[in-house]
């Protein structure tokens, strides 16, 4: 008896029903531009259309045989049904995206923009069981922010950080939020952990929608705050923490007057 033809790699359910997308990320996902998004919404449409067209290329074989297998039929059309939700589900989320609110930028002073979430950090700390800084530089000129989509960034860096370290397992698990002036005038945030830091691959990817390594990952949030923190004109950077673990950097210009 013939399987209809597998479709290729599937996506990772995680991508497309997770509560936590349907929660905070899609209240992050304000977002200035969706077109770097764009990329990879049609490689994740790409895999549900490709199965869609092999098992519906598998029914006309069957049905071409005498007496055909009729079970067998049945199981490529549901699953030509099932693709084409998985498909439809893509498209309303990249389409709640298009609907995003325009930024509301306001001149904010950065400290004060992490201290108003210092008790969802910290909160988040102790439900991963981590130890959490804060080290906030003084005399940080103010800078032109929608203030809450970069305290969404933070939170998604400082959760991606606690989720490292809880995953390196060693305690003492470490979480530092510091802010400052770097050399070339650009204030900035950085969020430090003590995990494992970034495997080459994810380095190269992380800024891909959908790229996760977690089973639970949306993979959205970088994407989204790569996207959110180019918006702002400031970059959203990598580099490995030292002894270990890594190091998220947002930079944002200062504002000049
Ligand atoms: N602080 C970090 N330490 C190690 N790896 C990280 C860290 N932050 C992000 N990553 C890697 O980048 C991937 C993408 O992160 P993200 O876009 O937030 O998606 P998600 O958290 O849903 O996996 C993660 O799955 C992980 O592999
Ligand atoms: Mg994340």
């Amino acid at each position: 008896m013939t399987k209809p033809p597998h479709p290729p790699a599937e996506p990772p359910p995680s991508a497309i029903d997770s509560g936590v997308m349907h929660g905070r990320m899609l209240q992050v996902s304000r977002l200035a531009t969706i077109g770097e998004m764009a990329a990879g919404v049609a490689h994740e449409l790409n895999q549900p259309l490709t199965a869609i067209a092999n098992y519906a290329q598998a029914c006309d074989r069957l049905l071409g045989r005498p007496g055909p297998d009729l079970d067998e039929i049945r199981t490529a059309v549901r699953e030509i049904a099932g693709q084409a939700v998985r498909a439809g589900d893509i498209l309303r989320r990249l389409r709640s995206l298009a609907q995003s609110q325009p930024m509301r930028r306001a001149r904010s002073d950065l400290n004060a923009t992490i201290e108003a979430i210092r008790d969802l950090i910290l909160a988040d700390g102790r439900v991963h069981r981590a130890r959490v800084q804060f080290d906030l530089g003084a005399e940080l000129p103010p800078v032109s922010i929608d203030a809450v989509q970069i305290q969404h960034v933070v939170l998604n860096l400082v959760r991606n950080g606690l989720e490292a370290a809880a995953e390196a397992g060693a305690p003492p698990r470490e979480l530092l939020v510091r802010t400052g002036l770097a050399a070339d005038g650009d204030v900035e945030i950085a969020v430090l952990d003590n995990g494992p830091g970034l495997s080459p691959q994810a380095l190269e990817r992380m800024f891909d929608p959908f790229f996760s390594t977690k089973p639970e990952g949306t993979g959205l949030g970088l994407a989204i705050s790569h996207t959110v923190v180019r918006a702002h004109g400031g970059s959203l950077t990598y580099r490995p923490n030292v002894p270990g673990g890594a190091r998220f950097s947002i930079r944002l210009p200062a504002e000049t007057r």
